[in-house]
């Protein structure tokens, strides 16, 4: 969507409030020994005491609230009671939530306890590069850009990234346009960013996979050779200068 109102920034601040604590609540909760549907169920409680609604359950009917993936799992993870979470698990929380008809999107990866499976490199190297990316969009500039921005500072670390899951346009709905906001250049992609819109940028850093392929489950999604992901988003506005973080309170950059 594009801001066009004081109320409509309000509503939107209010939504990416809701999603932003629920993904760090769901992060300081999470324990060696808990199932992810308990994460999940504690993730839902929260997003209803704000009178918020899980976005992926009422858009695509996501069995579940938030989604969760674990380890080999790069997203869109189904919390189940028989998934237990170790220390050194590589966790990614992904929280999307409607609120008053104004919808919001943020998403962190991160290592469980003691990191005994070196993950955090990789942890790091997302966290890192989504700031990088989003300190380089203003009004004007080219997605592609930002995609190339990505891919580049994936690759100086040794490190690839996802090339079929992306960032999207927000707002008024889960996924909106500009629906492509990939991790690489795409050279087909002409649109540039617009000031006053609202867009989710995520990155998609990976070990060894450039593609997701899905699950039986028909939900989950893991890499087409294998390996890890990590994943951090943000739900921003476009302005002419640095861009509004409406998730900040995520504290993912902390
Ligand atoms: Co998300
Ligand atoms: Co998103």
């Amino acid at each position: 969507m594009s801001i066009s109102n004081e109320a409509e920034l309000t509503g939107m601040k209010k939504a990416s409030e809701a999603v932003a604590i629920t993904l760090r609540r769901m992060i300081d909760y999470a324990r060696p020994g808990m199932t992810t549907k308990e994460l999940d169920d504690f993730g839902n409680d929260i997003l209803r005491s704000f009178g918020a609604r899980s976005a992926p359950n009422l858009a695509y009917g996501f069995p579940g609230y938030t989604c969760i993936s674990v380890n080999n799992e790069f997203c869109h993870g189904i919390p189940s009671p028989k998934r237990v979470l170790a220390e050194g698990d590589l966790i990614n929380i992904d929280v999307s939530a409607e609120l008053n008809s104004f919808w919001s999107d943020n998403g962190s990866s991160f290592v469980l306890g003691e990191d005994v499976n070196g993950h955090q490199p990789l942890v790091e190297a997302s966290r890192v590069i989504l700031q990088k990316a989003i300190n380089n969009i203003r009004g004007g500039v080219r997605i592609s850009d930002i995609g190339w921005l990505i891919e580049t500072e994936a690759k100086k670390k040794g490190l690839k990234v996802v090339k079929n899951i992306t960032g999207h346009g927000i707002g008024r709905s889960l996924h909106e346009e500009p629906f492509d906001i990939a991790n690489y250049r795409d050279k087909f992609n002409r649109q540039r960013f617009k000031k006053n819109s609202v867009v989710a940028i995520e990155t998609f850093i990976s070990t060894n996979s450039t593609m997701t392929v899905t699950l039986a489950d028909d939900w989950t999604l893991v890499g087409n050779r294998g390996g890890f992901m990590a994943q951090h988003e943000h739900t921003i506005v476009v302005t002419d200068g640095k861009p509004l973080i409406l998730t900040s309170m995520n504290g993912i950059w902390n």
